[in-house]
């Protein structure tokens, strides 16, 4: 085999760099001869050159695969500290070499896509179940009034099911690298009111005014269509989580480098242990209070990944009992 000869300086300086640990034994003298930055957190302290492996590696883990009779290579996965790390131990001329590998983040999105499913899952059963008891209500009855009052309650769920598909598909388009945020100048107070005209229906229960502050010429730069998704989302929680006679209040603001959109309620507002997580996926503050409102949770990550791919940021202020005010800010260029 060709060798390739490093300057030894240049290759302990590259191993410095990486976000992973190296660990060198020899195998003989059980003593260290090398460790990397990384790894340095594995030790007890900063003597630990000439040293025997097992009594300055500070975790008894580590140190029992080092021990451990190899043929060629171990591999453990361990948890140190909180985070999780792949831990190979190589066995190479006389030498152990320990890799170590945080791994925690793969954890996390393993977690969050096995989450992810099953809430899914949930989600879709509830309506399933009850769709199939409906239509199986509906084989035997003939009294036309419980014909209608079941024919409602499978159409309610149905389109329970299709707005749940209809935020996943959402959503999955938003992850997906294809779909790039197109950016065009375009007038925000017309916008505000195609929204407030195709949510009109839902303000009659509670007899909720919406009221539209935005300028008439106000122009904003943004991705007209996924602005009126996040904006529609926020506008129809406001009227959803609103009180009897509330209001929708919308206005924006502009300085040199950023537009505020604002959307405000005047309805139950939110706990504030609530506050950091209604933006989490499938978050609701009180499941059986947003169940009977027919909300899935997926709304204001929805408007989370908009503003965030305009490469801005949404918050809430609010006060239980009050009312809630979102803001998305995002650049004007
Ligand atoms: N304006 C608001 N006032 C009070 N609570 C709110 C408001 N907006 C959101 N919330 C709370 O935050 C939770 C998450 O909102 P989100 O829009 O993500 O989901 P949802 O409205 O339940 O369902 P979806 O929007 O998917 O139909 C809601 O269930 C509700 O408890
Ligand atoms: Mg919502």
């Amino acid at each position: 085999m060709k060798t390739v000869n490093i300057n030894e300086g240049i290759l302990i300086t590259f191993l410095d760099f990486l976000k992973e640990g190296i660990i060198i034994v020899d195998e003989e003298s059980k003593t260290i001869e090398f460790v990397n930055r990384f790894a340095k957190k594995f030790l007890k302290n900063e003597d630990y050159v000439g040293k025997n492996f097992k009594e300055v590696i500070d975790n008894d883990y580590i140190t029992s695969l080092i021990s451990y009779n190899q043929d060629k290579e171990v591999k453990a996965e361990v948890n140190i500290d909180n985070q999780k790390y792949l831990i190979n131990v190589y066995k190479i001329e006389g030498k152990k070499i320990i890799h170590l590998q945080d791994i925690t983040p793969f954890e996390v999105y393993k977690q969050a896509k096995k989450d992810f499913v099953s809430n899914v899952s949930h989600e879709l059963k509830t309506p399933i179940s009850v769709l199939k008891s409906a239509v199986e209500t509906l084989e035997e009855e003939k009294d036309p009034v419980m014909i209608k009052k079941f024919l409602d309650i499978a159409k309610k769920r149905i389109d329970q099911m299709d707005h749940l598909i209809n935020d996943l598909l959402i959503l999955a388009r938003l992850e997906s690298q294809e779909d790039q945020v197109k950016k065009e100048h375009y007038n925000l107070h017309k916008q505000i009111e195609d929204i407030f005209e195709d949510l009109k229906h839902l303000t009659q229960e509670k007899n909720i005014t919406l009221i539209n502050q935005v300028p008439k010429n106000f122009v904003i730069y943004a991705d007209e269509q996924k602005l009126s998704i996040a904006l529609k989302n926020l506008v129809e929680n406001a009227i959803k989580y609103n009180k009897q006679d509330g209001k929708v209040i919308v206005n924006a603001v502009k300085d040199s480098k950023n537009v505020t959109i604002s959307v405000e309620d005047t309805g139950i507002g939110i706990p504030e242990e609530s506050i950091p997580l209604v933006f989490e996926r499938f978050y609701r503050v009180d499941k059986s209070r947003s169940r009977n409102i027919g909300g899935t949770g997926l709304g204001l990550s929805i408007v989370k990944h908009i503003t965030e791919a305009h490469k801005g940021k949404v918050w809430v202020e609010s006060k239980l009992g009050k009312g809630s005010k979102f803001y998305i800010r995002i650049p004007n260029s």
